[in-house]
Formats: C-alpha cells, sequence, structure tokens
C-alpha cells in the first residue's frame, strides 16, 4: 500500500508531504485507543531476542526514530505504536525560532537521499516540554536532542543549552548534545573539543545532579583524527555515548552532483552517508572500548544496514530518511529482517553482534 501513498506524497513539495504525514502522526499520538489498533496492526510482536540494555535503559528493541522528524515532540508514541523502541526528538532549541526559508527540503530519489536546510525550525524548549508533560512516553524511550538557538552568539552557546536541559533533562530519558547540523552557522564549530568541553559542562550544571544519560552527536564530515578526540573527550568527562551520525555536507557521493549543488546548501542524508557513518560508528566504538554507547545513523533503510551499524559497535540504530522511503512498515521490516538474520547465522541475542564485525 505504502508504494501507492509514497507516489502520492511524493508528488508533493517534500516538506508539505512531511506536514501531511505529521498531522496524521500528530492525531495517533493523543489518541490511546487508535494507538493500540495500529500497534497491533503495524508494529512487529515484541521479541526479547531484540531487547537491548544500554545507557541504564531498557529498549523493547534497538530501532529508533533519528532527531529532526519529530522536532516538536508532538508524535512520539504514534512513532511508537509503528514499531519503534525509541524516538529522539528535537533538535529542541532554547528559543523558539521559524528555520531557514522554504524550500528546504528536497528529495534525491535516485540516491535514495534527502538534502534539508531545515536550520532547526521549532517551537522552543517551552513548548517541547509542556507536550512532553502532556502526553507522557508509553512503552518508547524518549531523547531529546539539544541544539543551539539561531540568536545566541557561539561564545554563549553554552548558556543557551544549558537553558534547554535545565527544562528538557527531567523530562528525557537520554539528551543529546548536537554540534553536528550543518544548518545553523557556526554550530559545527563546537565539535571541537574545547568548545564542546564548555557546552557538556553546562548542560551537567544545568542537569543538577539528575542522573540522566547524555550523548554528543557527531558529524560524517569530522577526520578520524577528530572523531578519536571526540571519543576521548566523551571517555574522559565521563559521557555515556555518541551519536554518529549527522548528515553530510559533501556531495561528491551523489549520482548528479551538480544537480544536487543547484538545490543549495544543506546536508545530505540517507544511502550517501551510509558507510562513512558505519565508519565514524566503527572508530568510536574502538577507540572508547566499551567506555561509550553508540548510536549508528545514517542510511539504514533494511535489515542488513542496521547489521552493519551494529556489527560496527552500534548499541542502538536510528533512521530517518529510510522511513520517509520505506512508510511506516519500515520498524516492522527491519526488526524482522534482523530475527531472521539472527536465526540464520546463529546470533542468541542482539548484544552479541554489538562490534563484532
Ligand atoms: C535531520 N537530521 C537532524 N539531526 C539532528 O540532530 N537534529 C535535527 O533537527 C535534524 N533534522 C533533520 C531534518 C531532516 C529533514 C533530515 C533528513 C535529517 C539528521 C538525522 O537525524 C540523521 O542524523 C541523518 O539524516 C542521517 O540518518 P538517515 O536520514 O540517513 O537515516
Amino acid at each position: 500500500m505504502y508504494p501507492l501513498a509514497r507516489r502520492a506524497l511524493f508528488s508533493l513539495d517534500a516538506e508539505r508531504a512531511h506536514e501531511l504525514v505529521g498531522l496524521g502522526l500528530r492525531a495517533l499520538h493523543r489518541a490511546p485507543a487508535l494507538r493500540a489498533l495500529v500497534r497491533a496492526a503495524v508494529a512487529p510482536p515484541p521479541d526479547p531476542r531484540l531487547a537491548v540494555r544500554c545507557l541504564g535503559l531498557s529498549f523493547a528493541n534497538p530501532l529508533g526514530v533519528a532527531a529532526g522528524f519529530d522536532k516538536d515532540a508532538v508524535m512520539y508514541n504514534a512513532l511508537g505504536a509503528l514499531g519503534f523502541g525509541a524516538v529522539e526528538v528535537g533538535t529542541v532549541t532554547a528559543l523558539a525560532q521559524p528555520g531557514n526559508p522554504r524550500p528546504r527540503l528536497f528529495r534525491l530519489p535516485d540516491d535514495g537521499a534527502l538534502l534539508n536546510r531545515m536550520g532547526f525550525n521549532n517551537a522552543g524548549a517551552e513548548a517541547a516540554a509542556r507536550s512532553i508533560e502532556a502526553h507522557r512516553p508509553r512503552g518508547l524511550v524518549l531523547g531529546v536532542n539539544l541544539g543551539k538557538s539561531k540568536a545566541a552568539p557561539l561564545e554563549l552557546a553554552r548558556d543557551d543549552y544549558r537553558e534547554s536541559a535545565a527544562r528538557l533533562g527531567p523530562l528525557a530519558d537520554y539528551l543529546v548534545i548536537n554540534v553536528s547540523s550543518p544548518n545553523t552557522p557556526g554550530l559545527r564549530a563546537l565539535q571541537s573539543v574545547e568548545a564542546l568541553e564548555g557546552v557538556i559542562t553546562a548542560v551537567r550544571e544545568a542537569l543538577a545532579g539528575r542522573d540522566v544519560p547524555l550523548l554528543v552527536k557527531i558529524a560524517p564530515d569530522l577526520a578520524d583524527e577528530d572523531v578519536d578526540a571526540v571519543a576521548d573527550l566523551a571517555v574522559s568527562l565521563g559521557i555515556a555515548g555518541v551519536v554518529a551520525t549527522n548528515t553530510t555536507v559533501r556531495r561528491d557521493g551523489l549520482r548528479d552532483p551538480e544537480a544536487a549543488r543547484a538545490l543549495g546548501d544543506g546536508g545530505v542524508s540517507g544511502a550517501p552517508v551510509r558507510a562513512r557513518a558505519t565508519a565514524v560508528v566503527r572508530r568510536v566504538h574502538r577507540r572508547a572500548r566499551g567506555r561509550l554507547t553508540v548510536i549508528g545513523v545514517g542510511g539504514v533503510r533494511d535489515a542488513n544496514d542496521a547489521w552493519e551499524k551494529i556489527a560496527a559497535g552500534a548499541s542502538l540504530v536510528q533512521v530517518y530518511t529510510g522511513f520517509v522511503y520505506e512508510g511506516p512498515g519500515a520498524a516492522r521490516r527491519i526488526l524482522e529482517g534482523l530475527v531472521t538474520r539472527m536465526e540464520r547465522e546463529g546470533v542468541p541475542e542482539l548484544s552479541s553482534l554489538v562490534g563484532a564485525g
């Protein structure tokens, strides 16, 4: 059925299509009885072989929705009903902001990719917090991804993150410090060790002793030495983990790089970022030698892609672009495919696959 729906959705402007789908998911988020029906029809039945324990949390399965899909924390329970074990909401910034002018989201179907320069359009930390308070997460783990408000100067970034963390930390199962979006000027400079240490310290202060696992989300475009430096810093500060990776500013892996360049600035997601994201997962996992939890994200569309991330060292996997292309049955297909392959290869539980290859 989704191929038909997808054809209709793909005939619309990409952001318009996302808004339409979002309307349905928002309604489902607020309707528990309907959610139960959808869960019964769409989600795979829970399978203990897929259960993951990490970050001090219990995940029903390793598959989550990546940040950017539910920016305002208004549809995560609907995504849970589709079978996802976790949703990372946001990026949320301290201040509400409109993001970049439209158009700012484009499909690159021949590449199985998207290009976006959304620019952290969101209703702000206070609105996200109220939304979570009104509808608590049910049967899924809720991550909250924090970014810097565009209006906050880079030197004051730590205060901006501190403010969001103070409001949202108590409502999140885990927090992600996003320093890797290409669409907020200067943001990625916060991946340097000195700047990142300041932001992490500020977020820690805001949590005031509350034990919320803290992760850092990094770009696929970091040089290997910089990936190592972030991993070392995360270990030395006792951070819980790393989310690898965000979108790429590179265009060279695309079928038609010139056509993509003509669309303008932004980050590319989906298949073109898959191999590099897996390499970054592997690098962080090896470097940290078990001291960091890695969430692998970038170009996952089927069970084999998810398997690749886990074998490289990811304890959890996220999807965004693959979900857009595969539709509401994506979680079911990926999770059932994982179990099939586990049976075939004699893997009794997922945790024994993490970092195995
Ligand atoms: C994103 N992504 C993203 N990441 C983030 O940390 N904060 C955000 O607000 C967003 N927003 C966003 C919007 C859109 C339209 C896309 C396609 C992506 C990045 C996303 O979470 C993920 O890291 C990458 O897209 C790579 O995964 P996929 O899409 O290849 O599965």
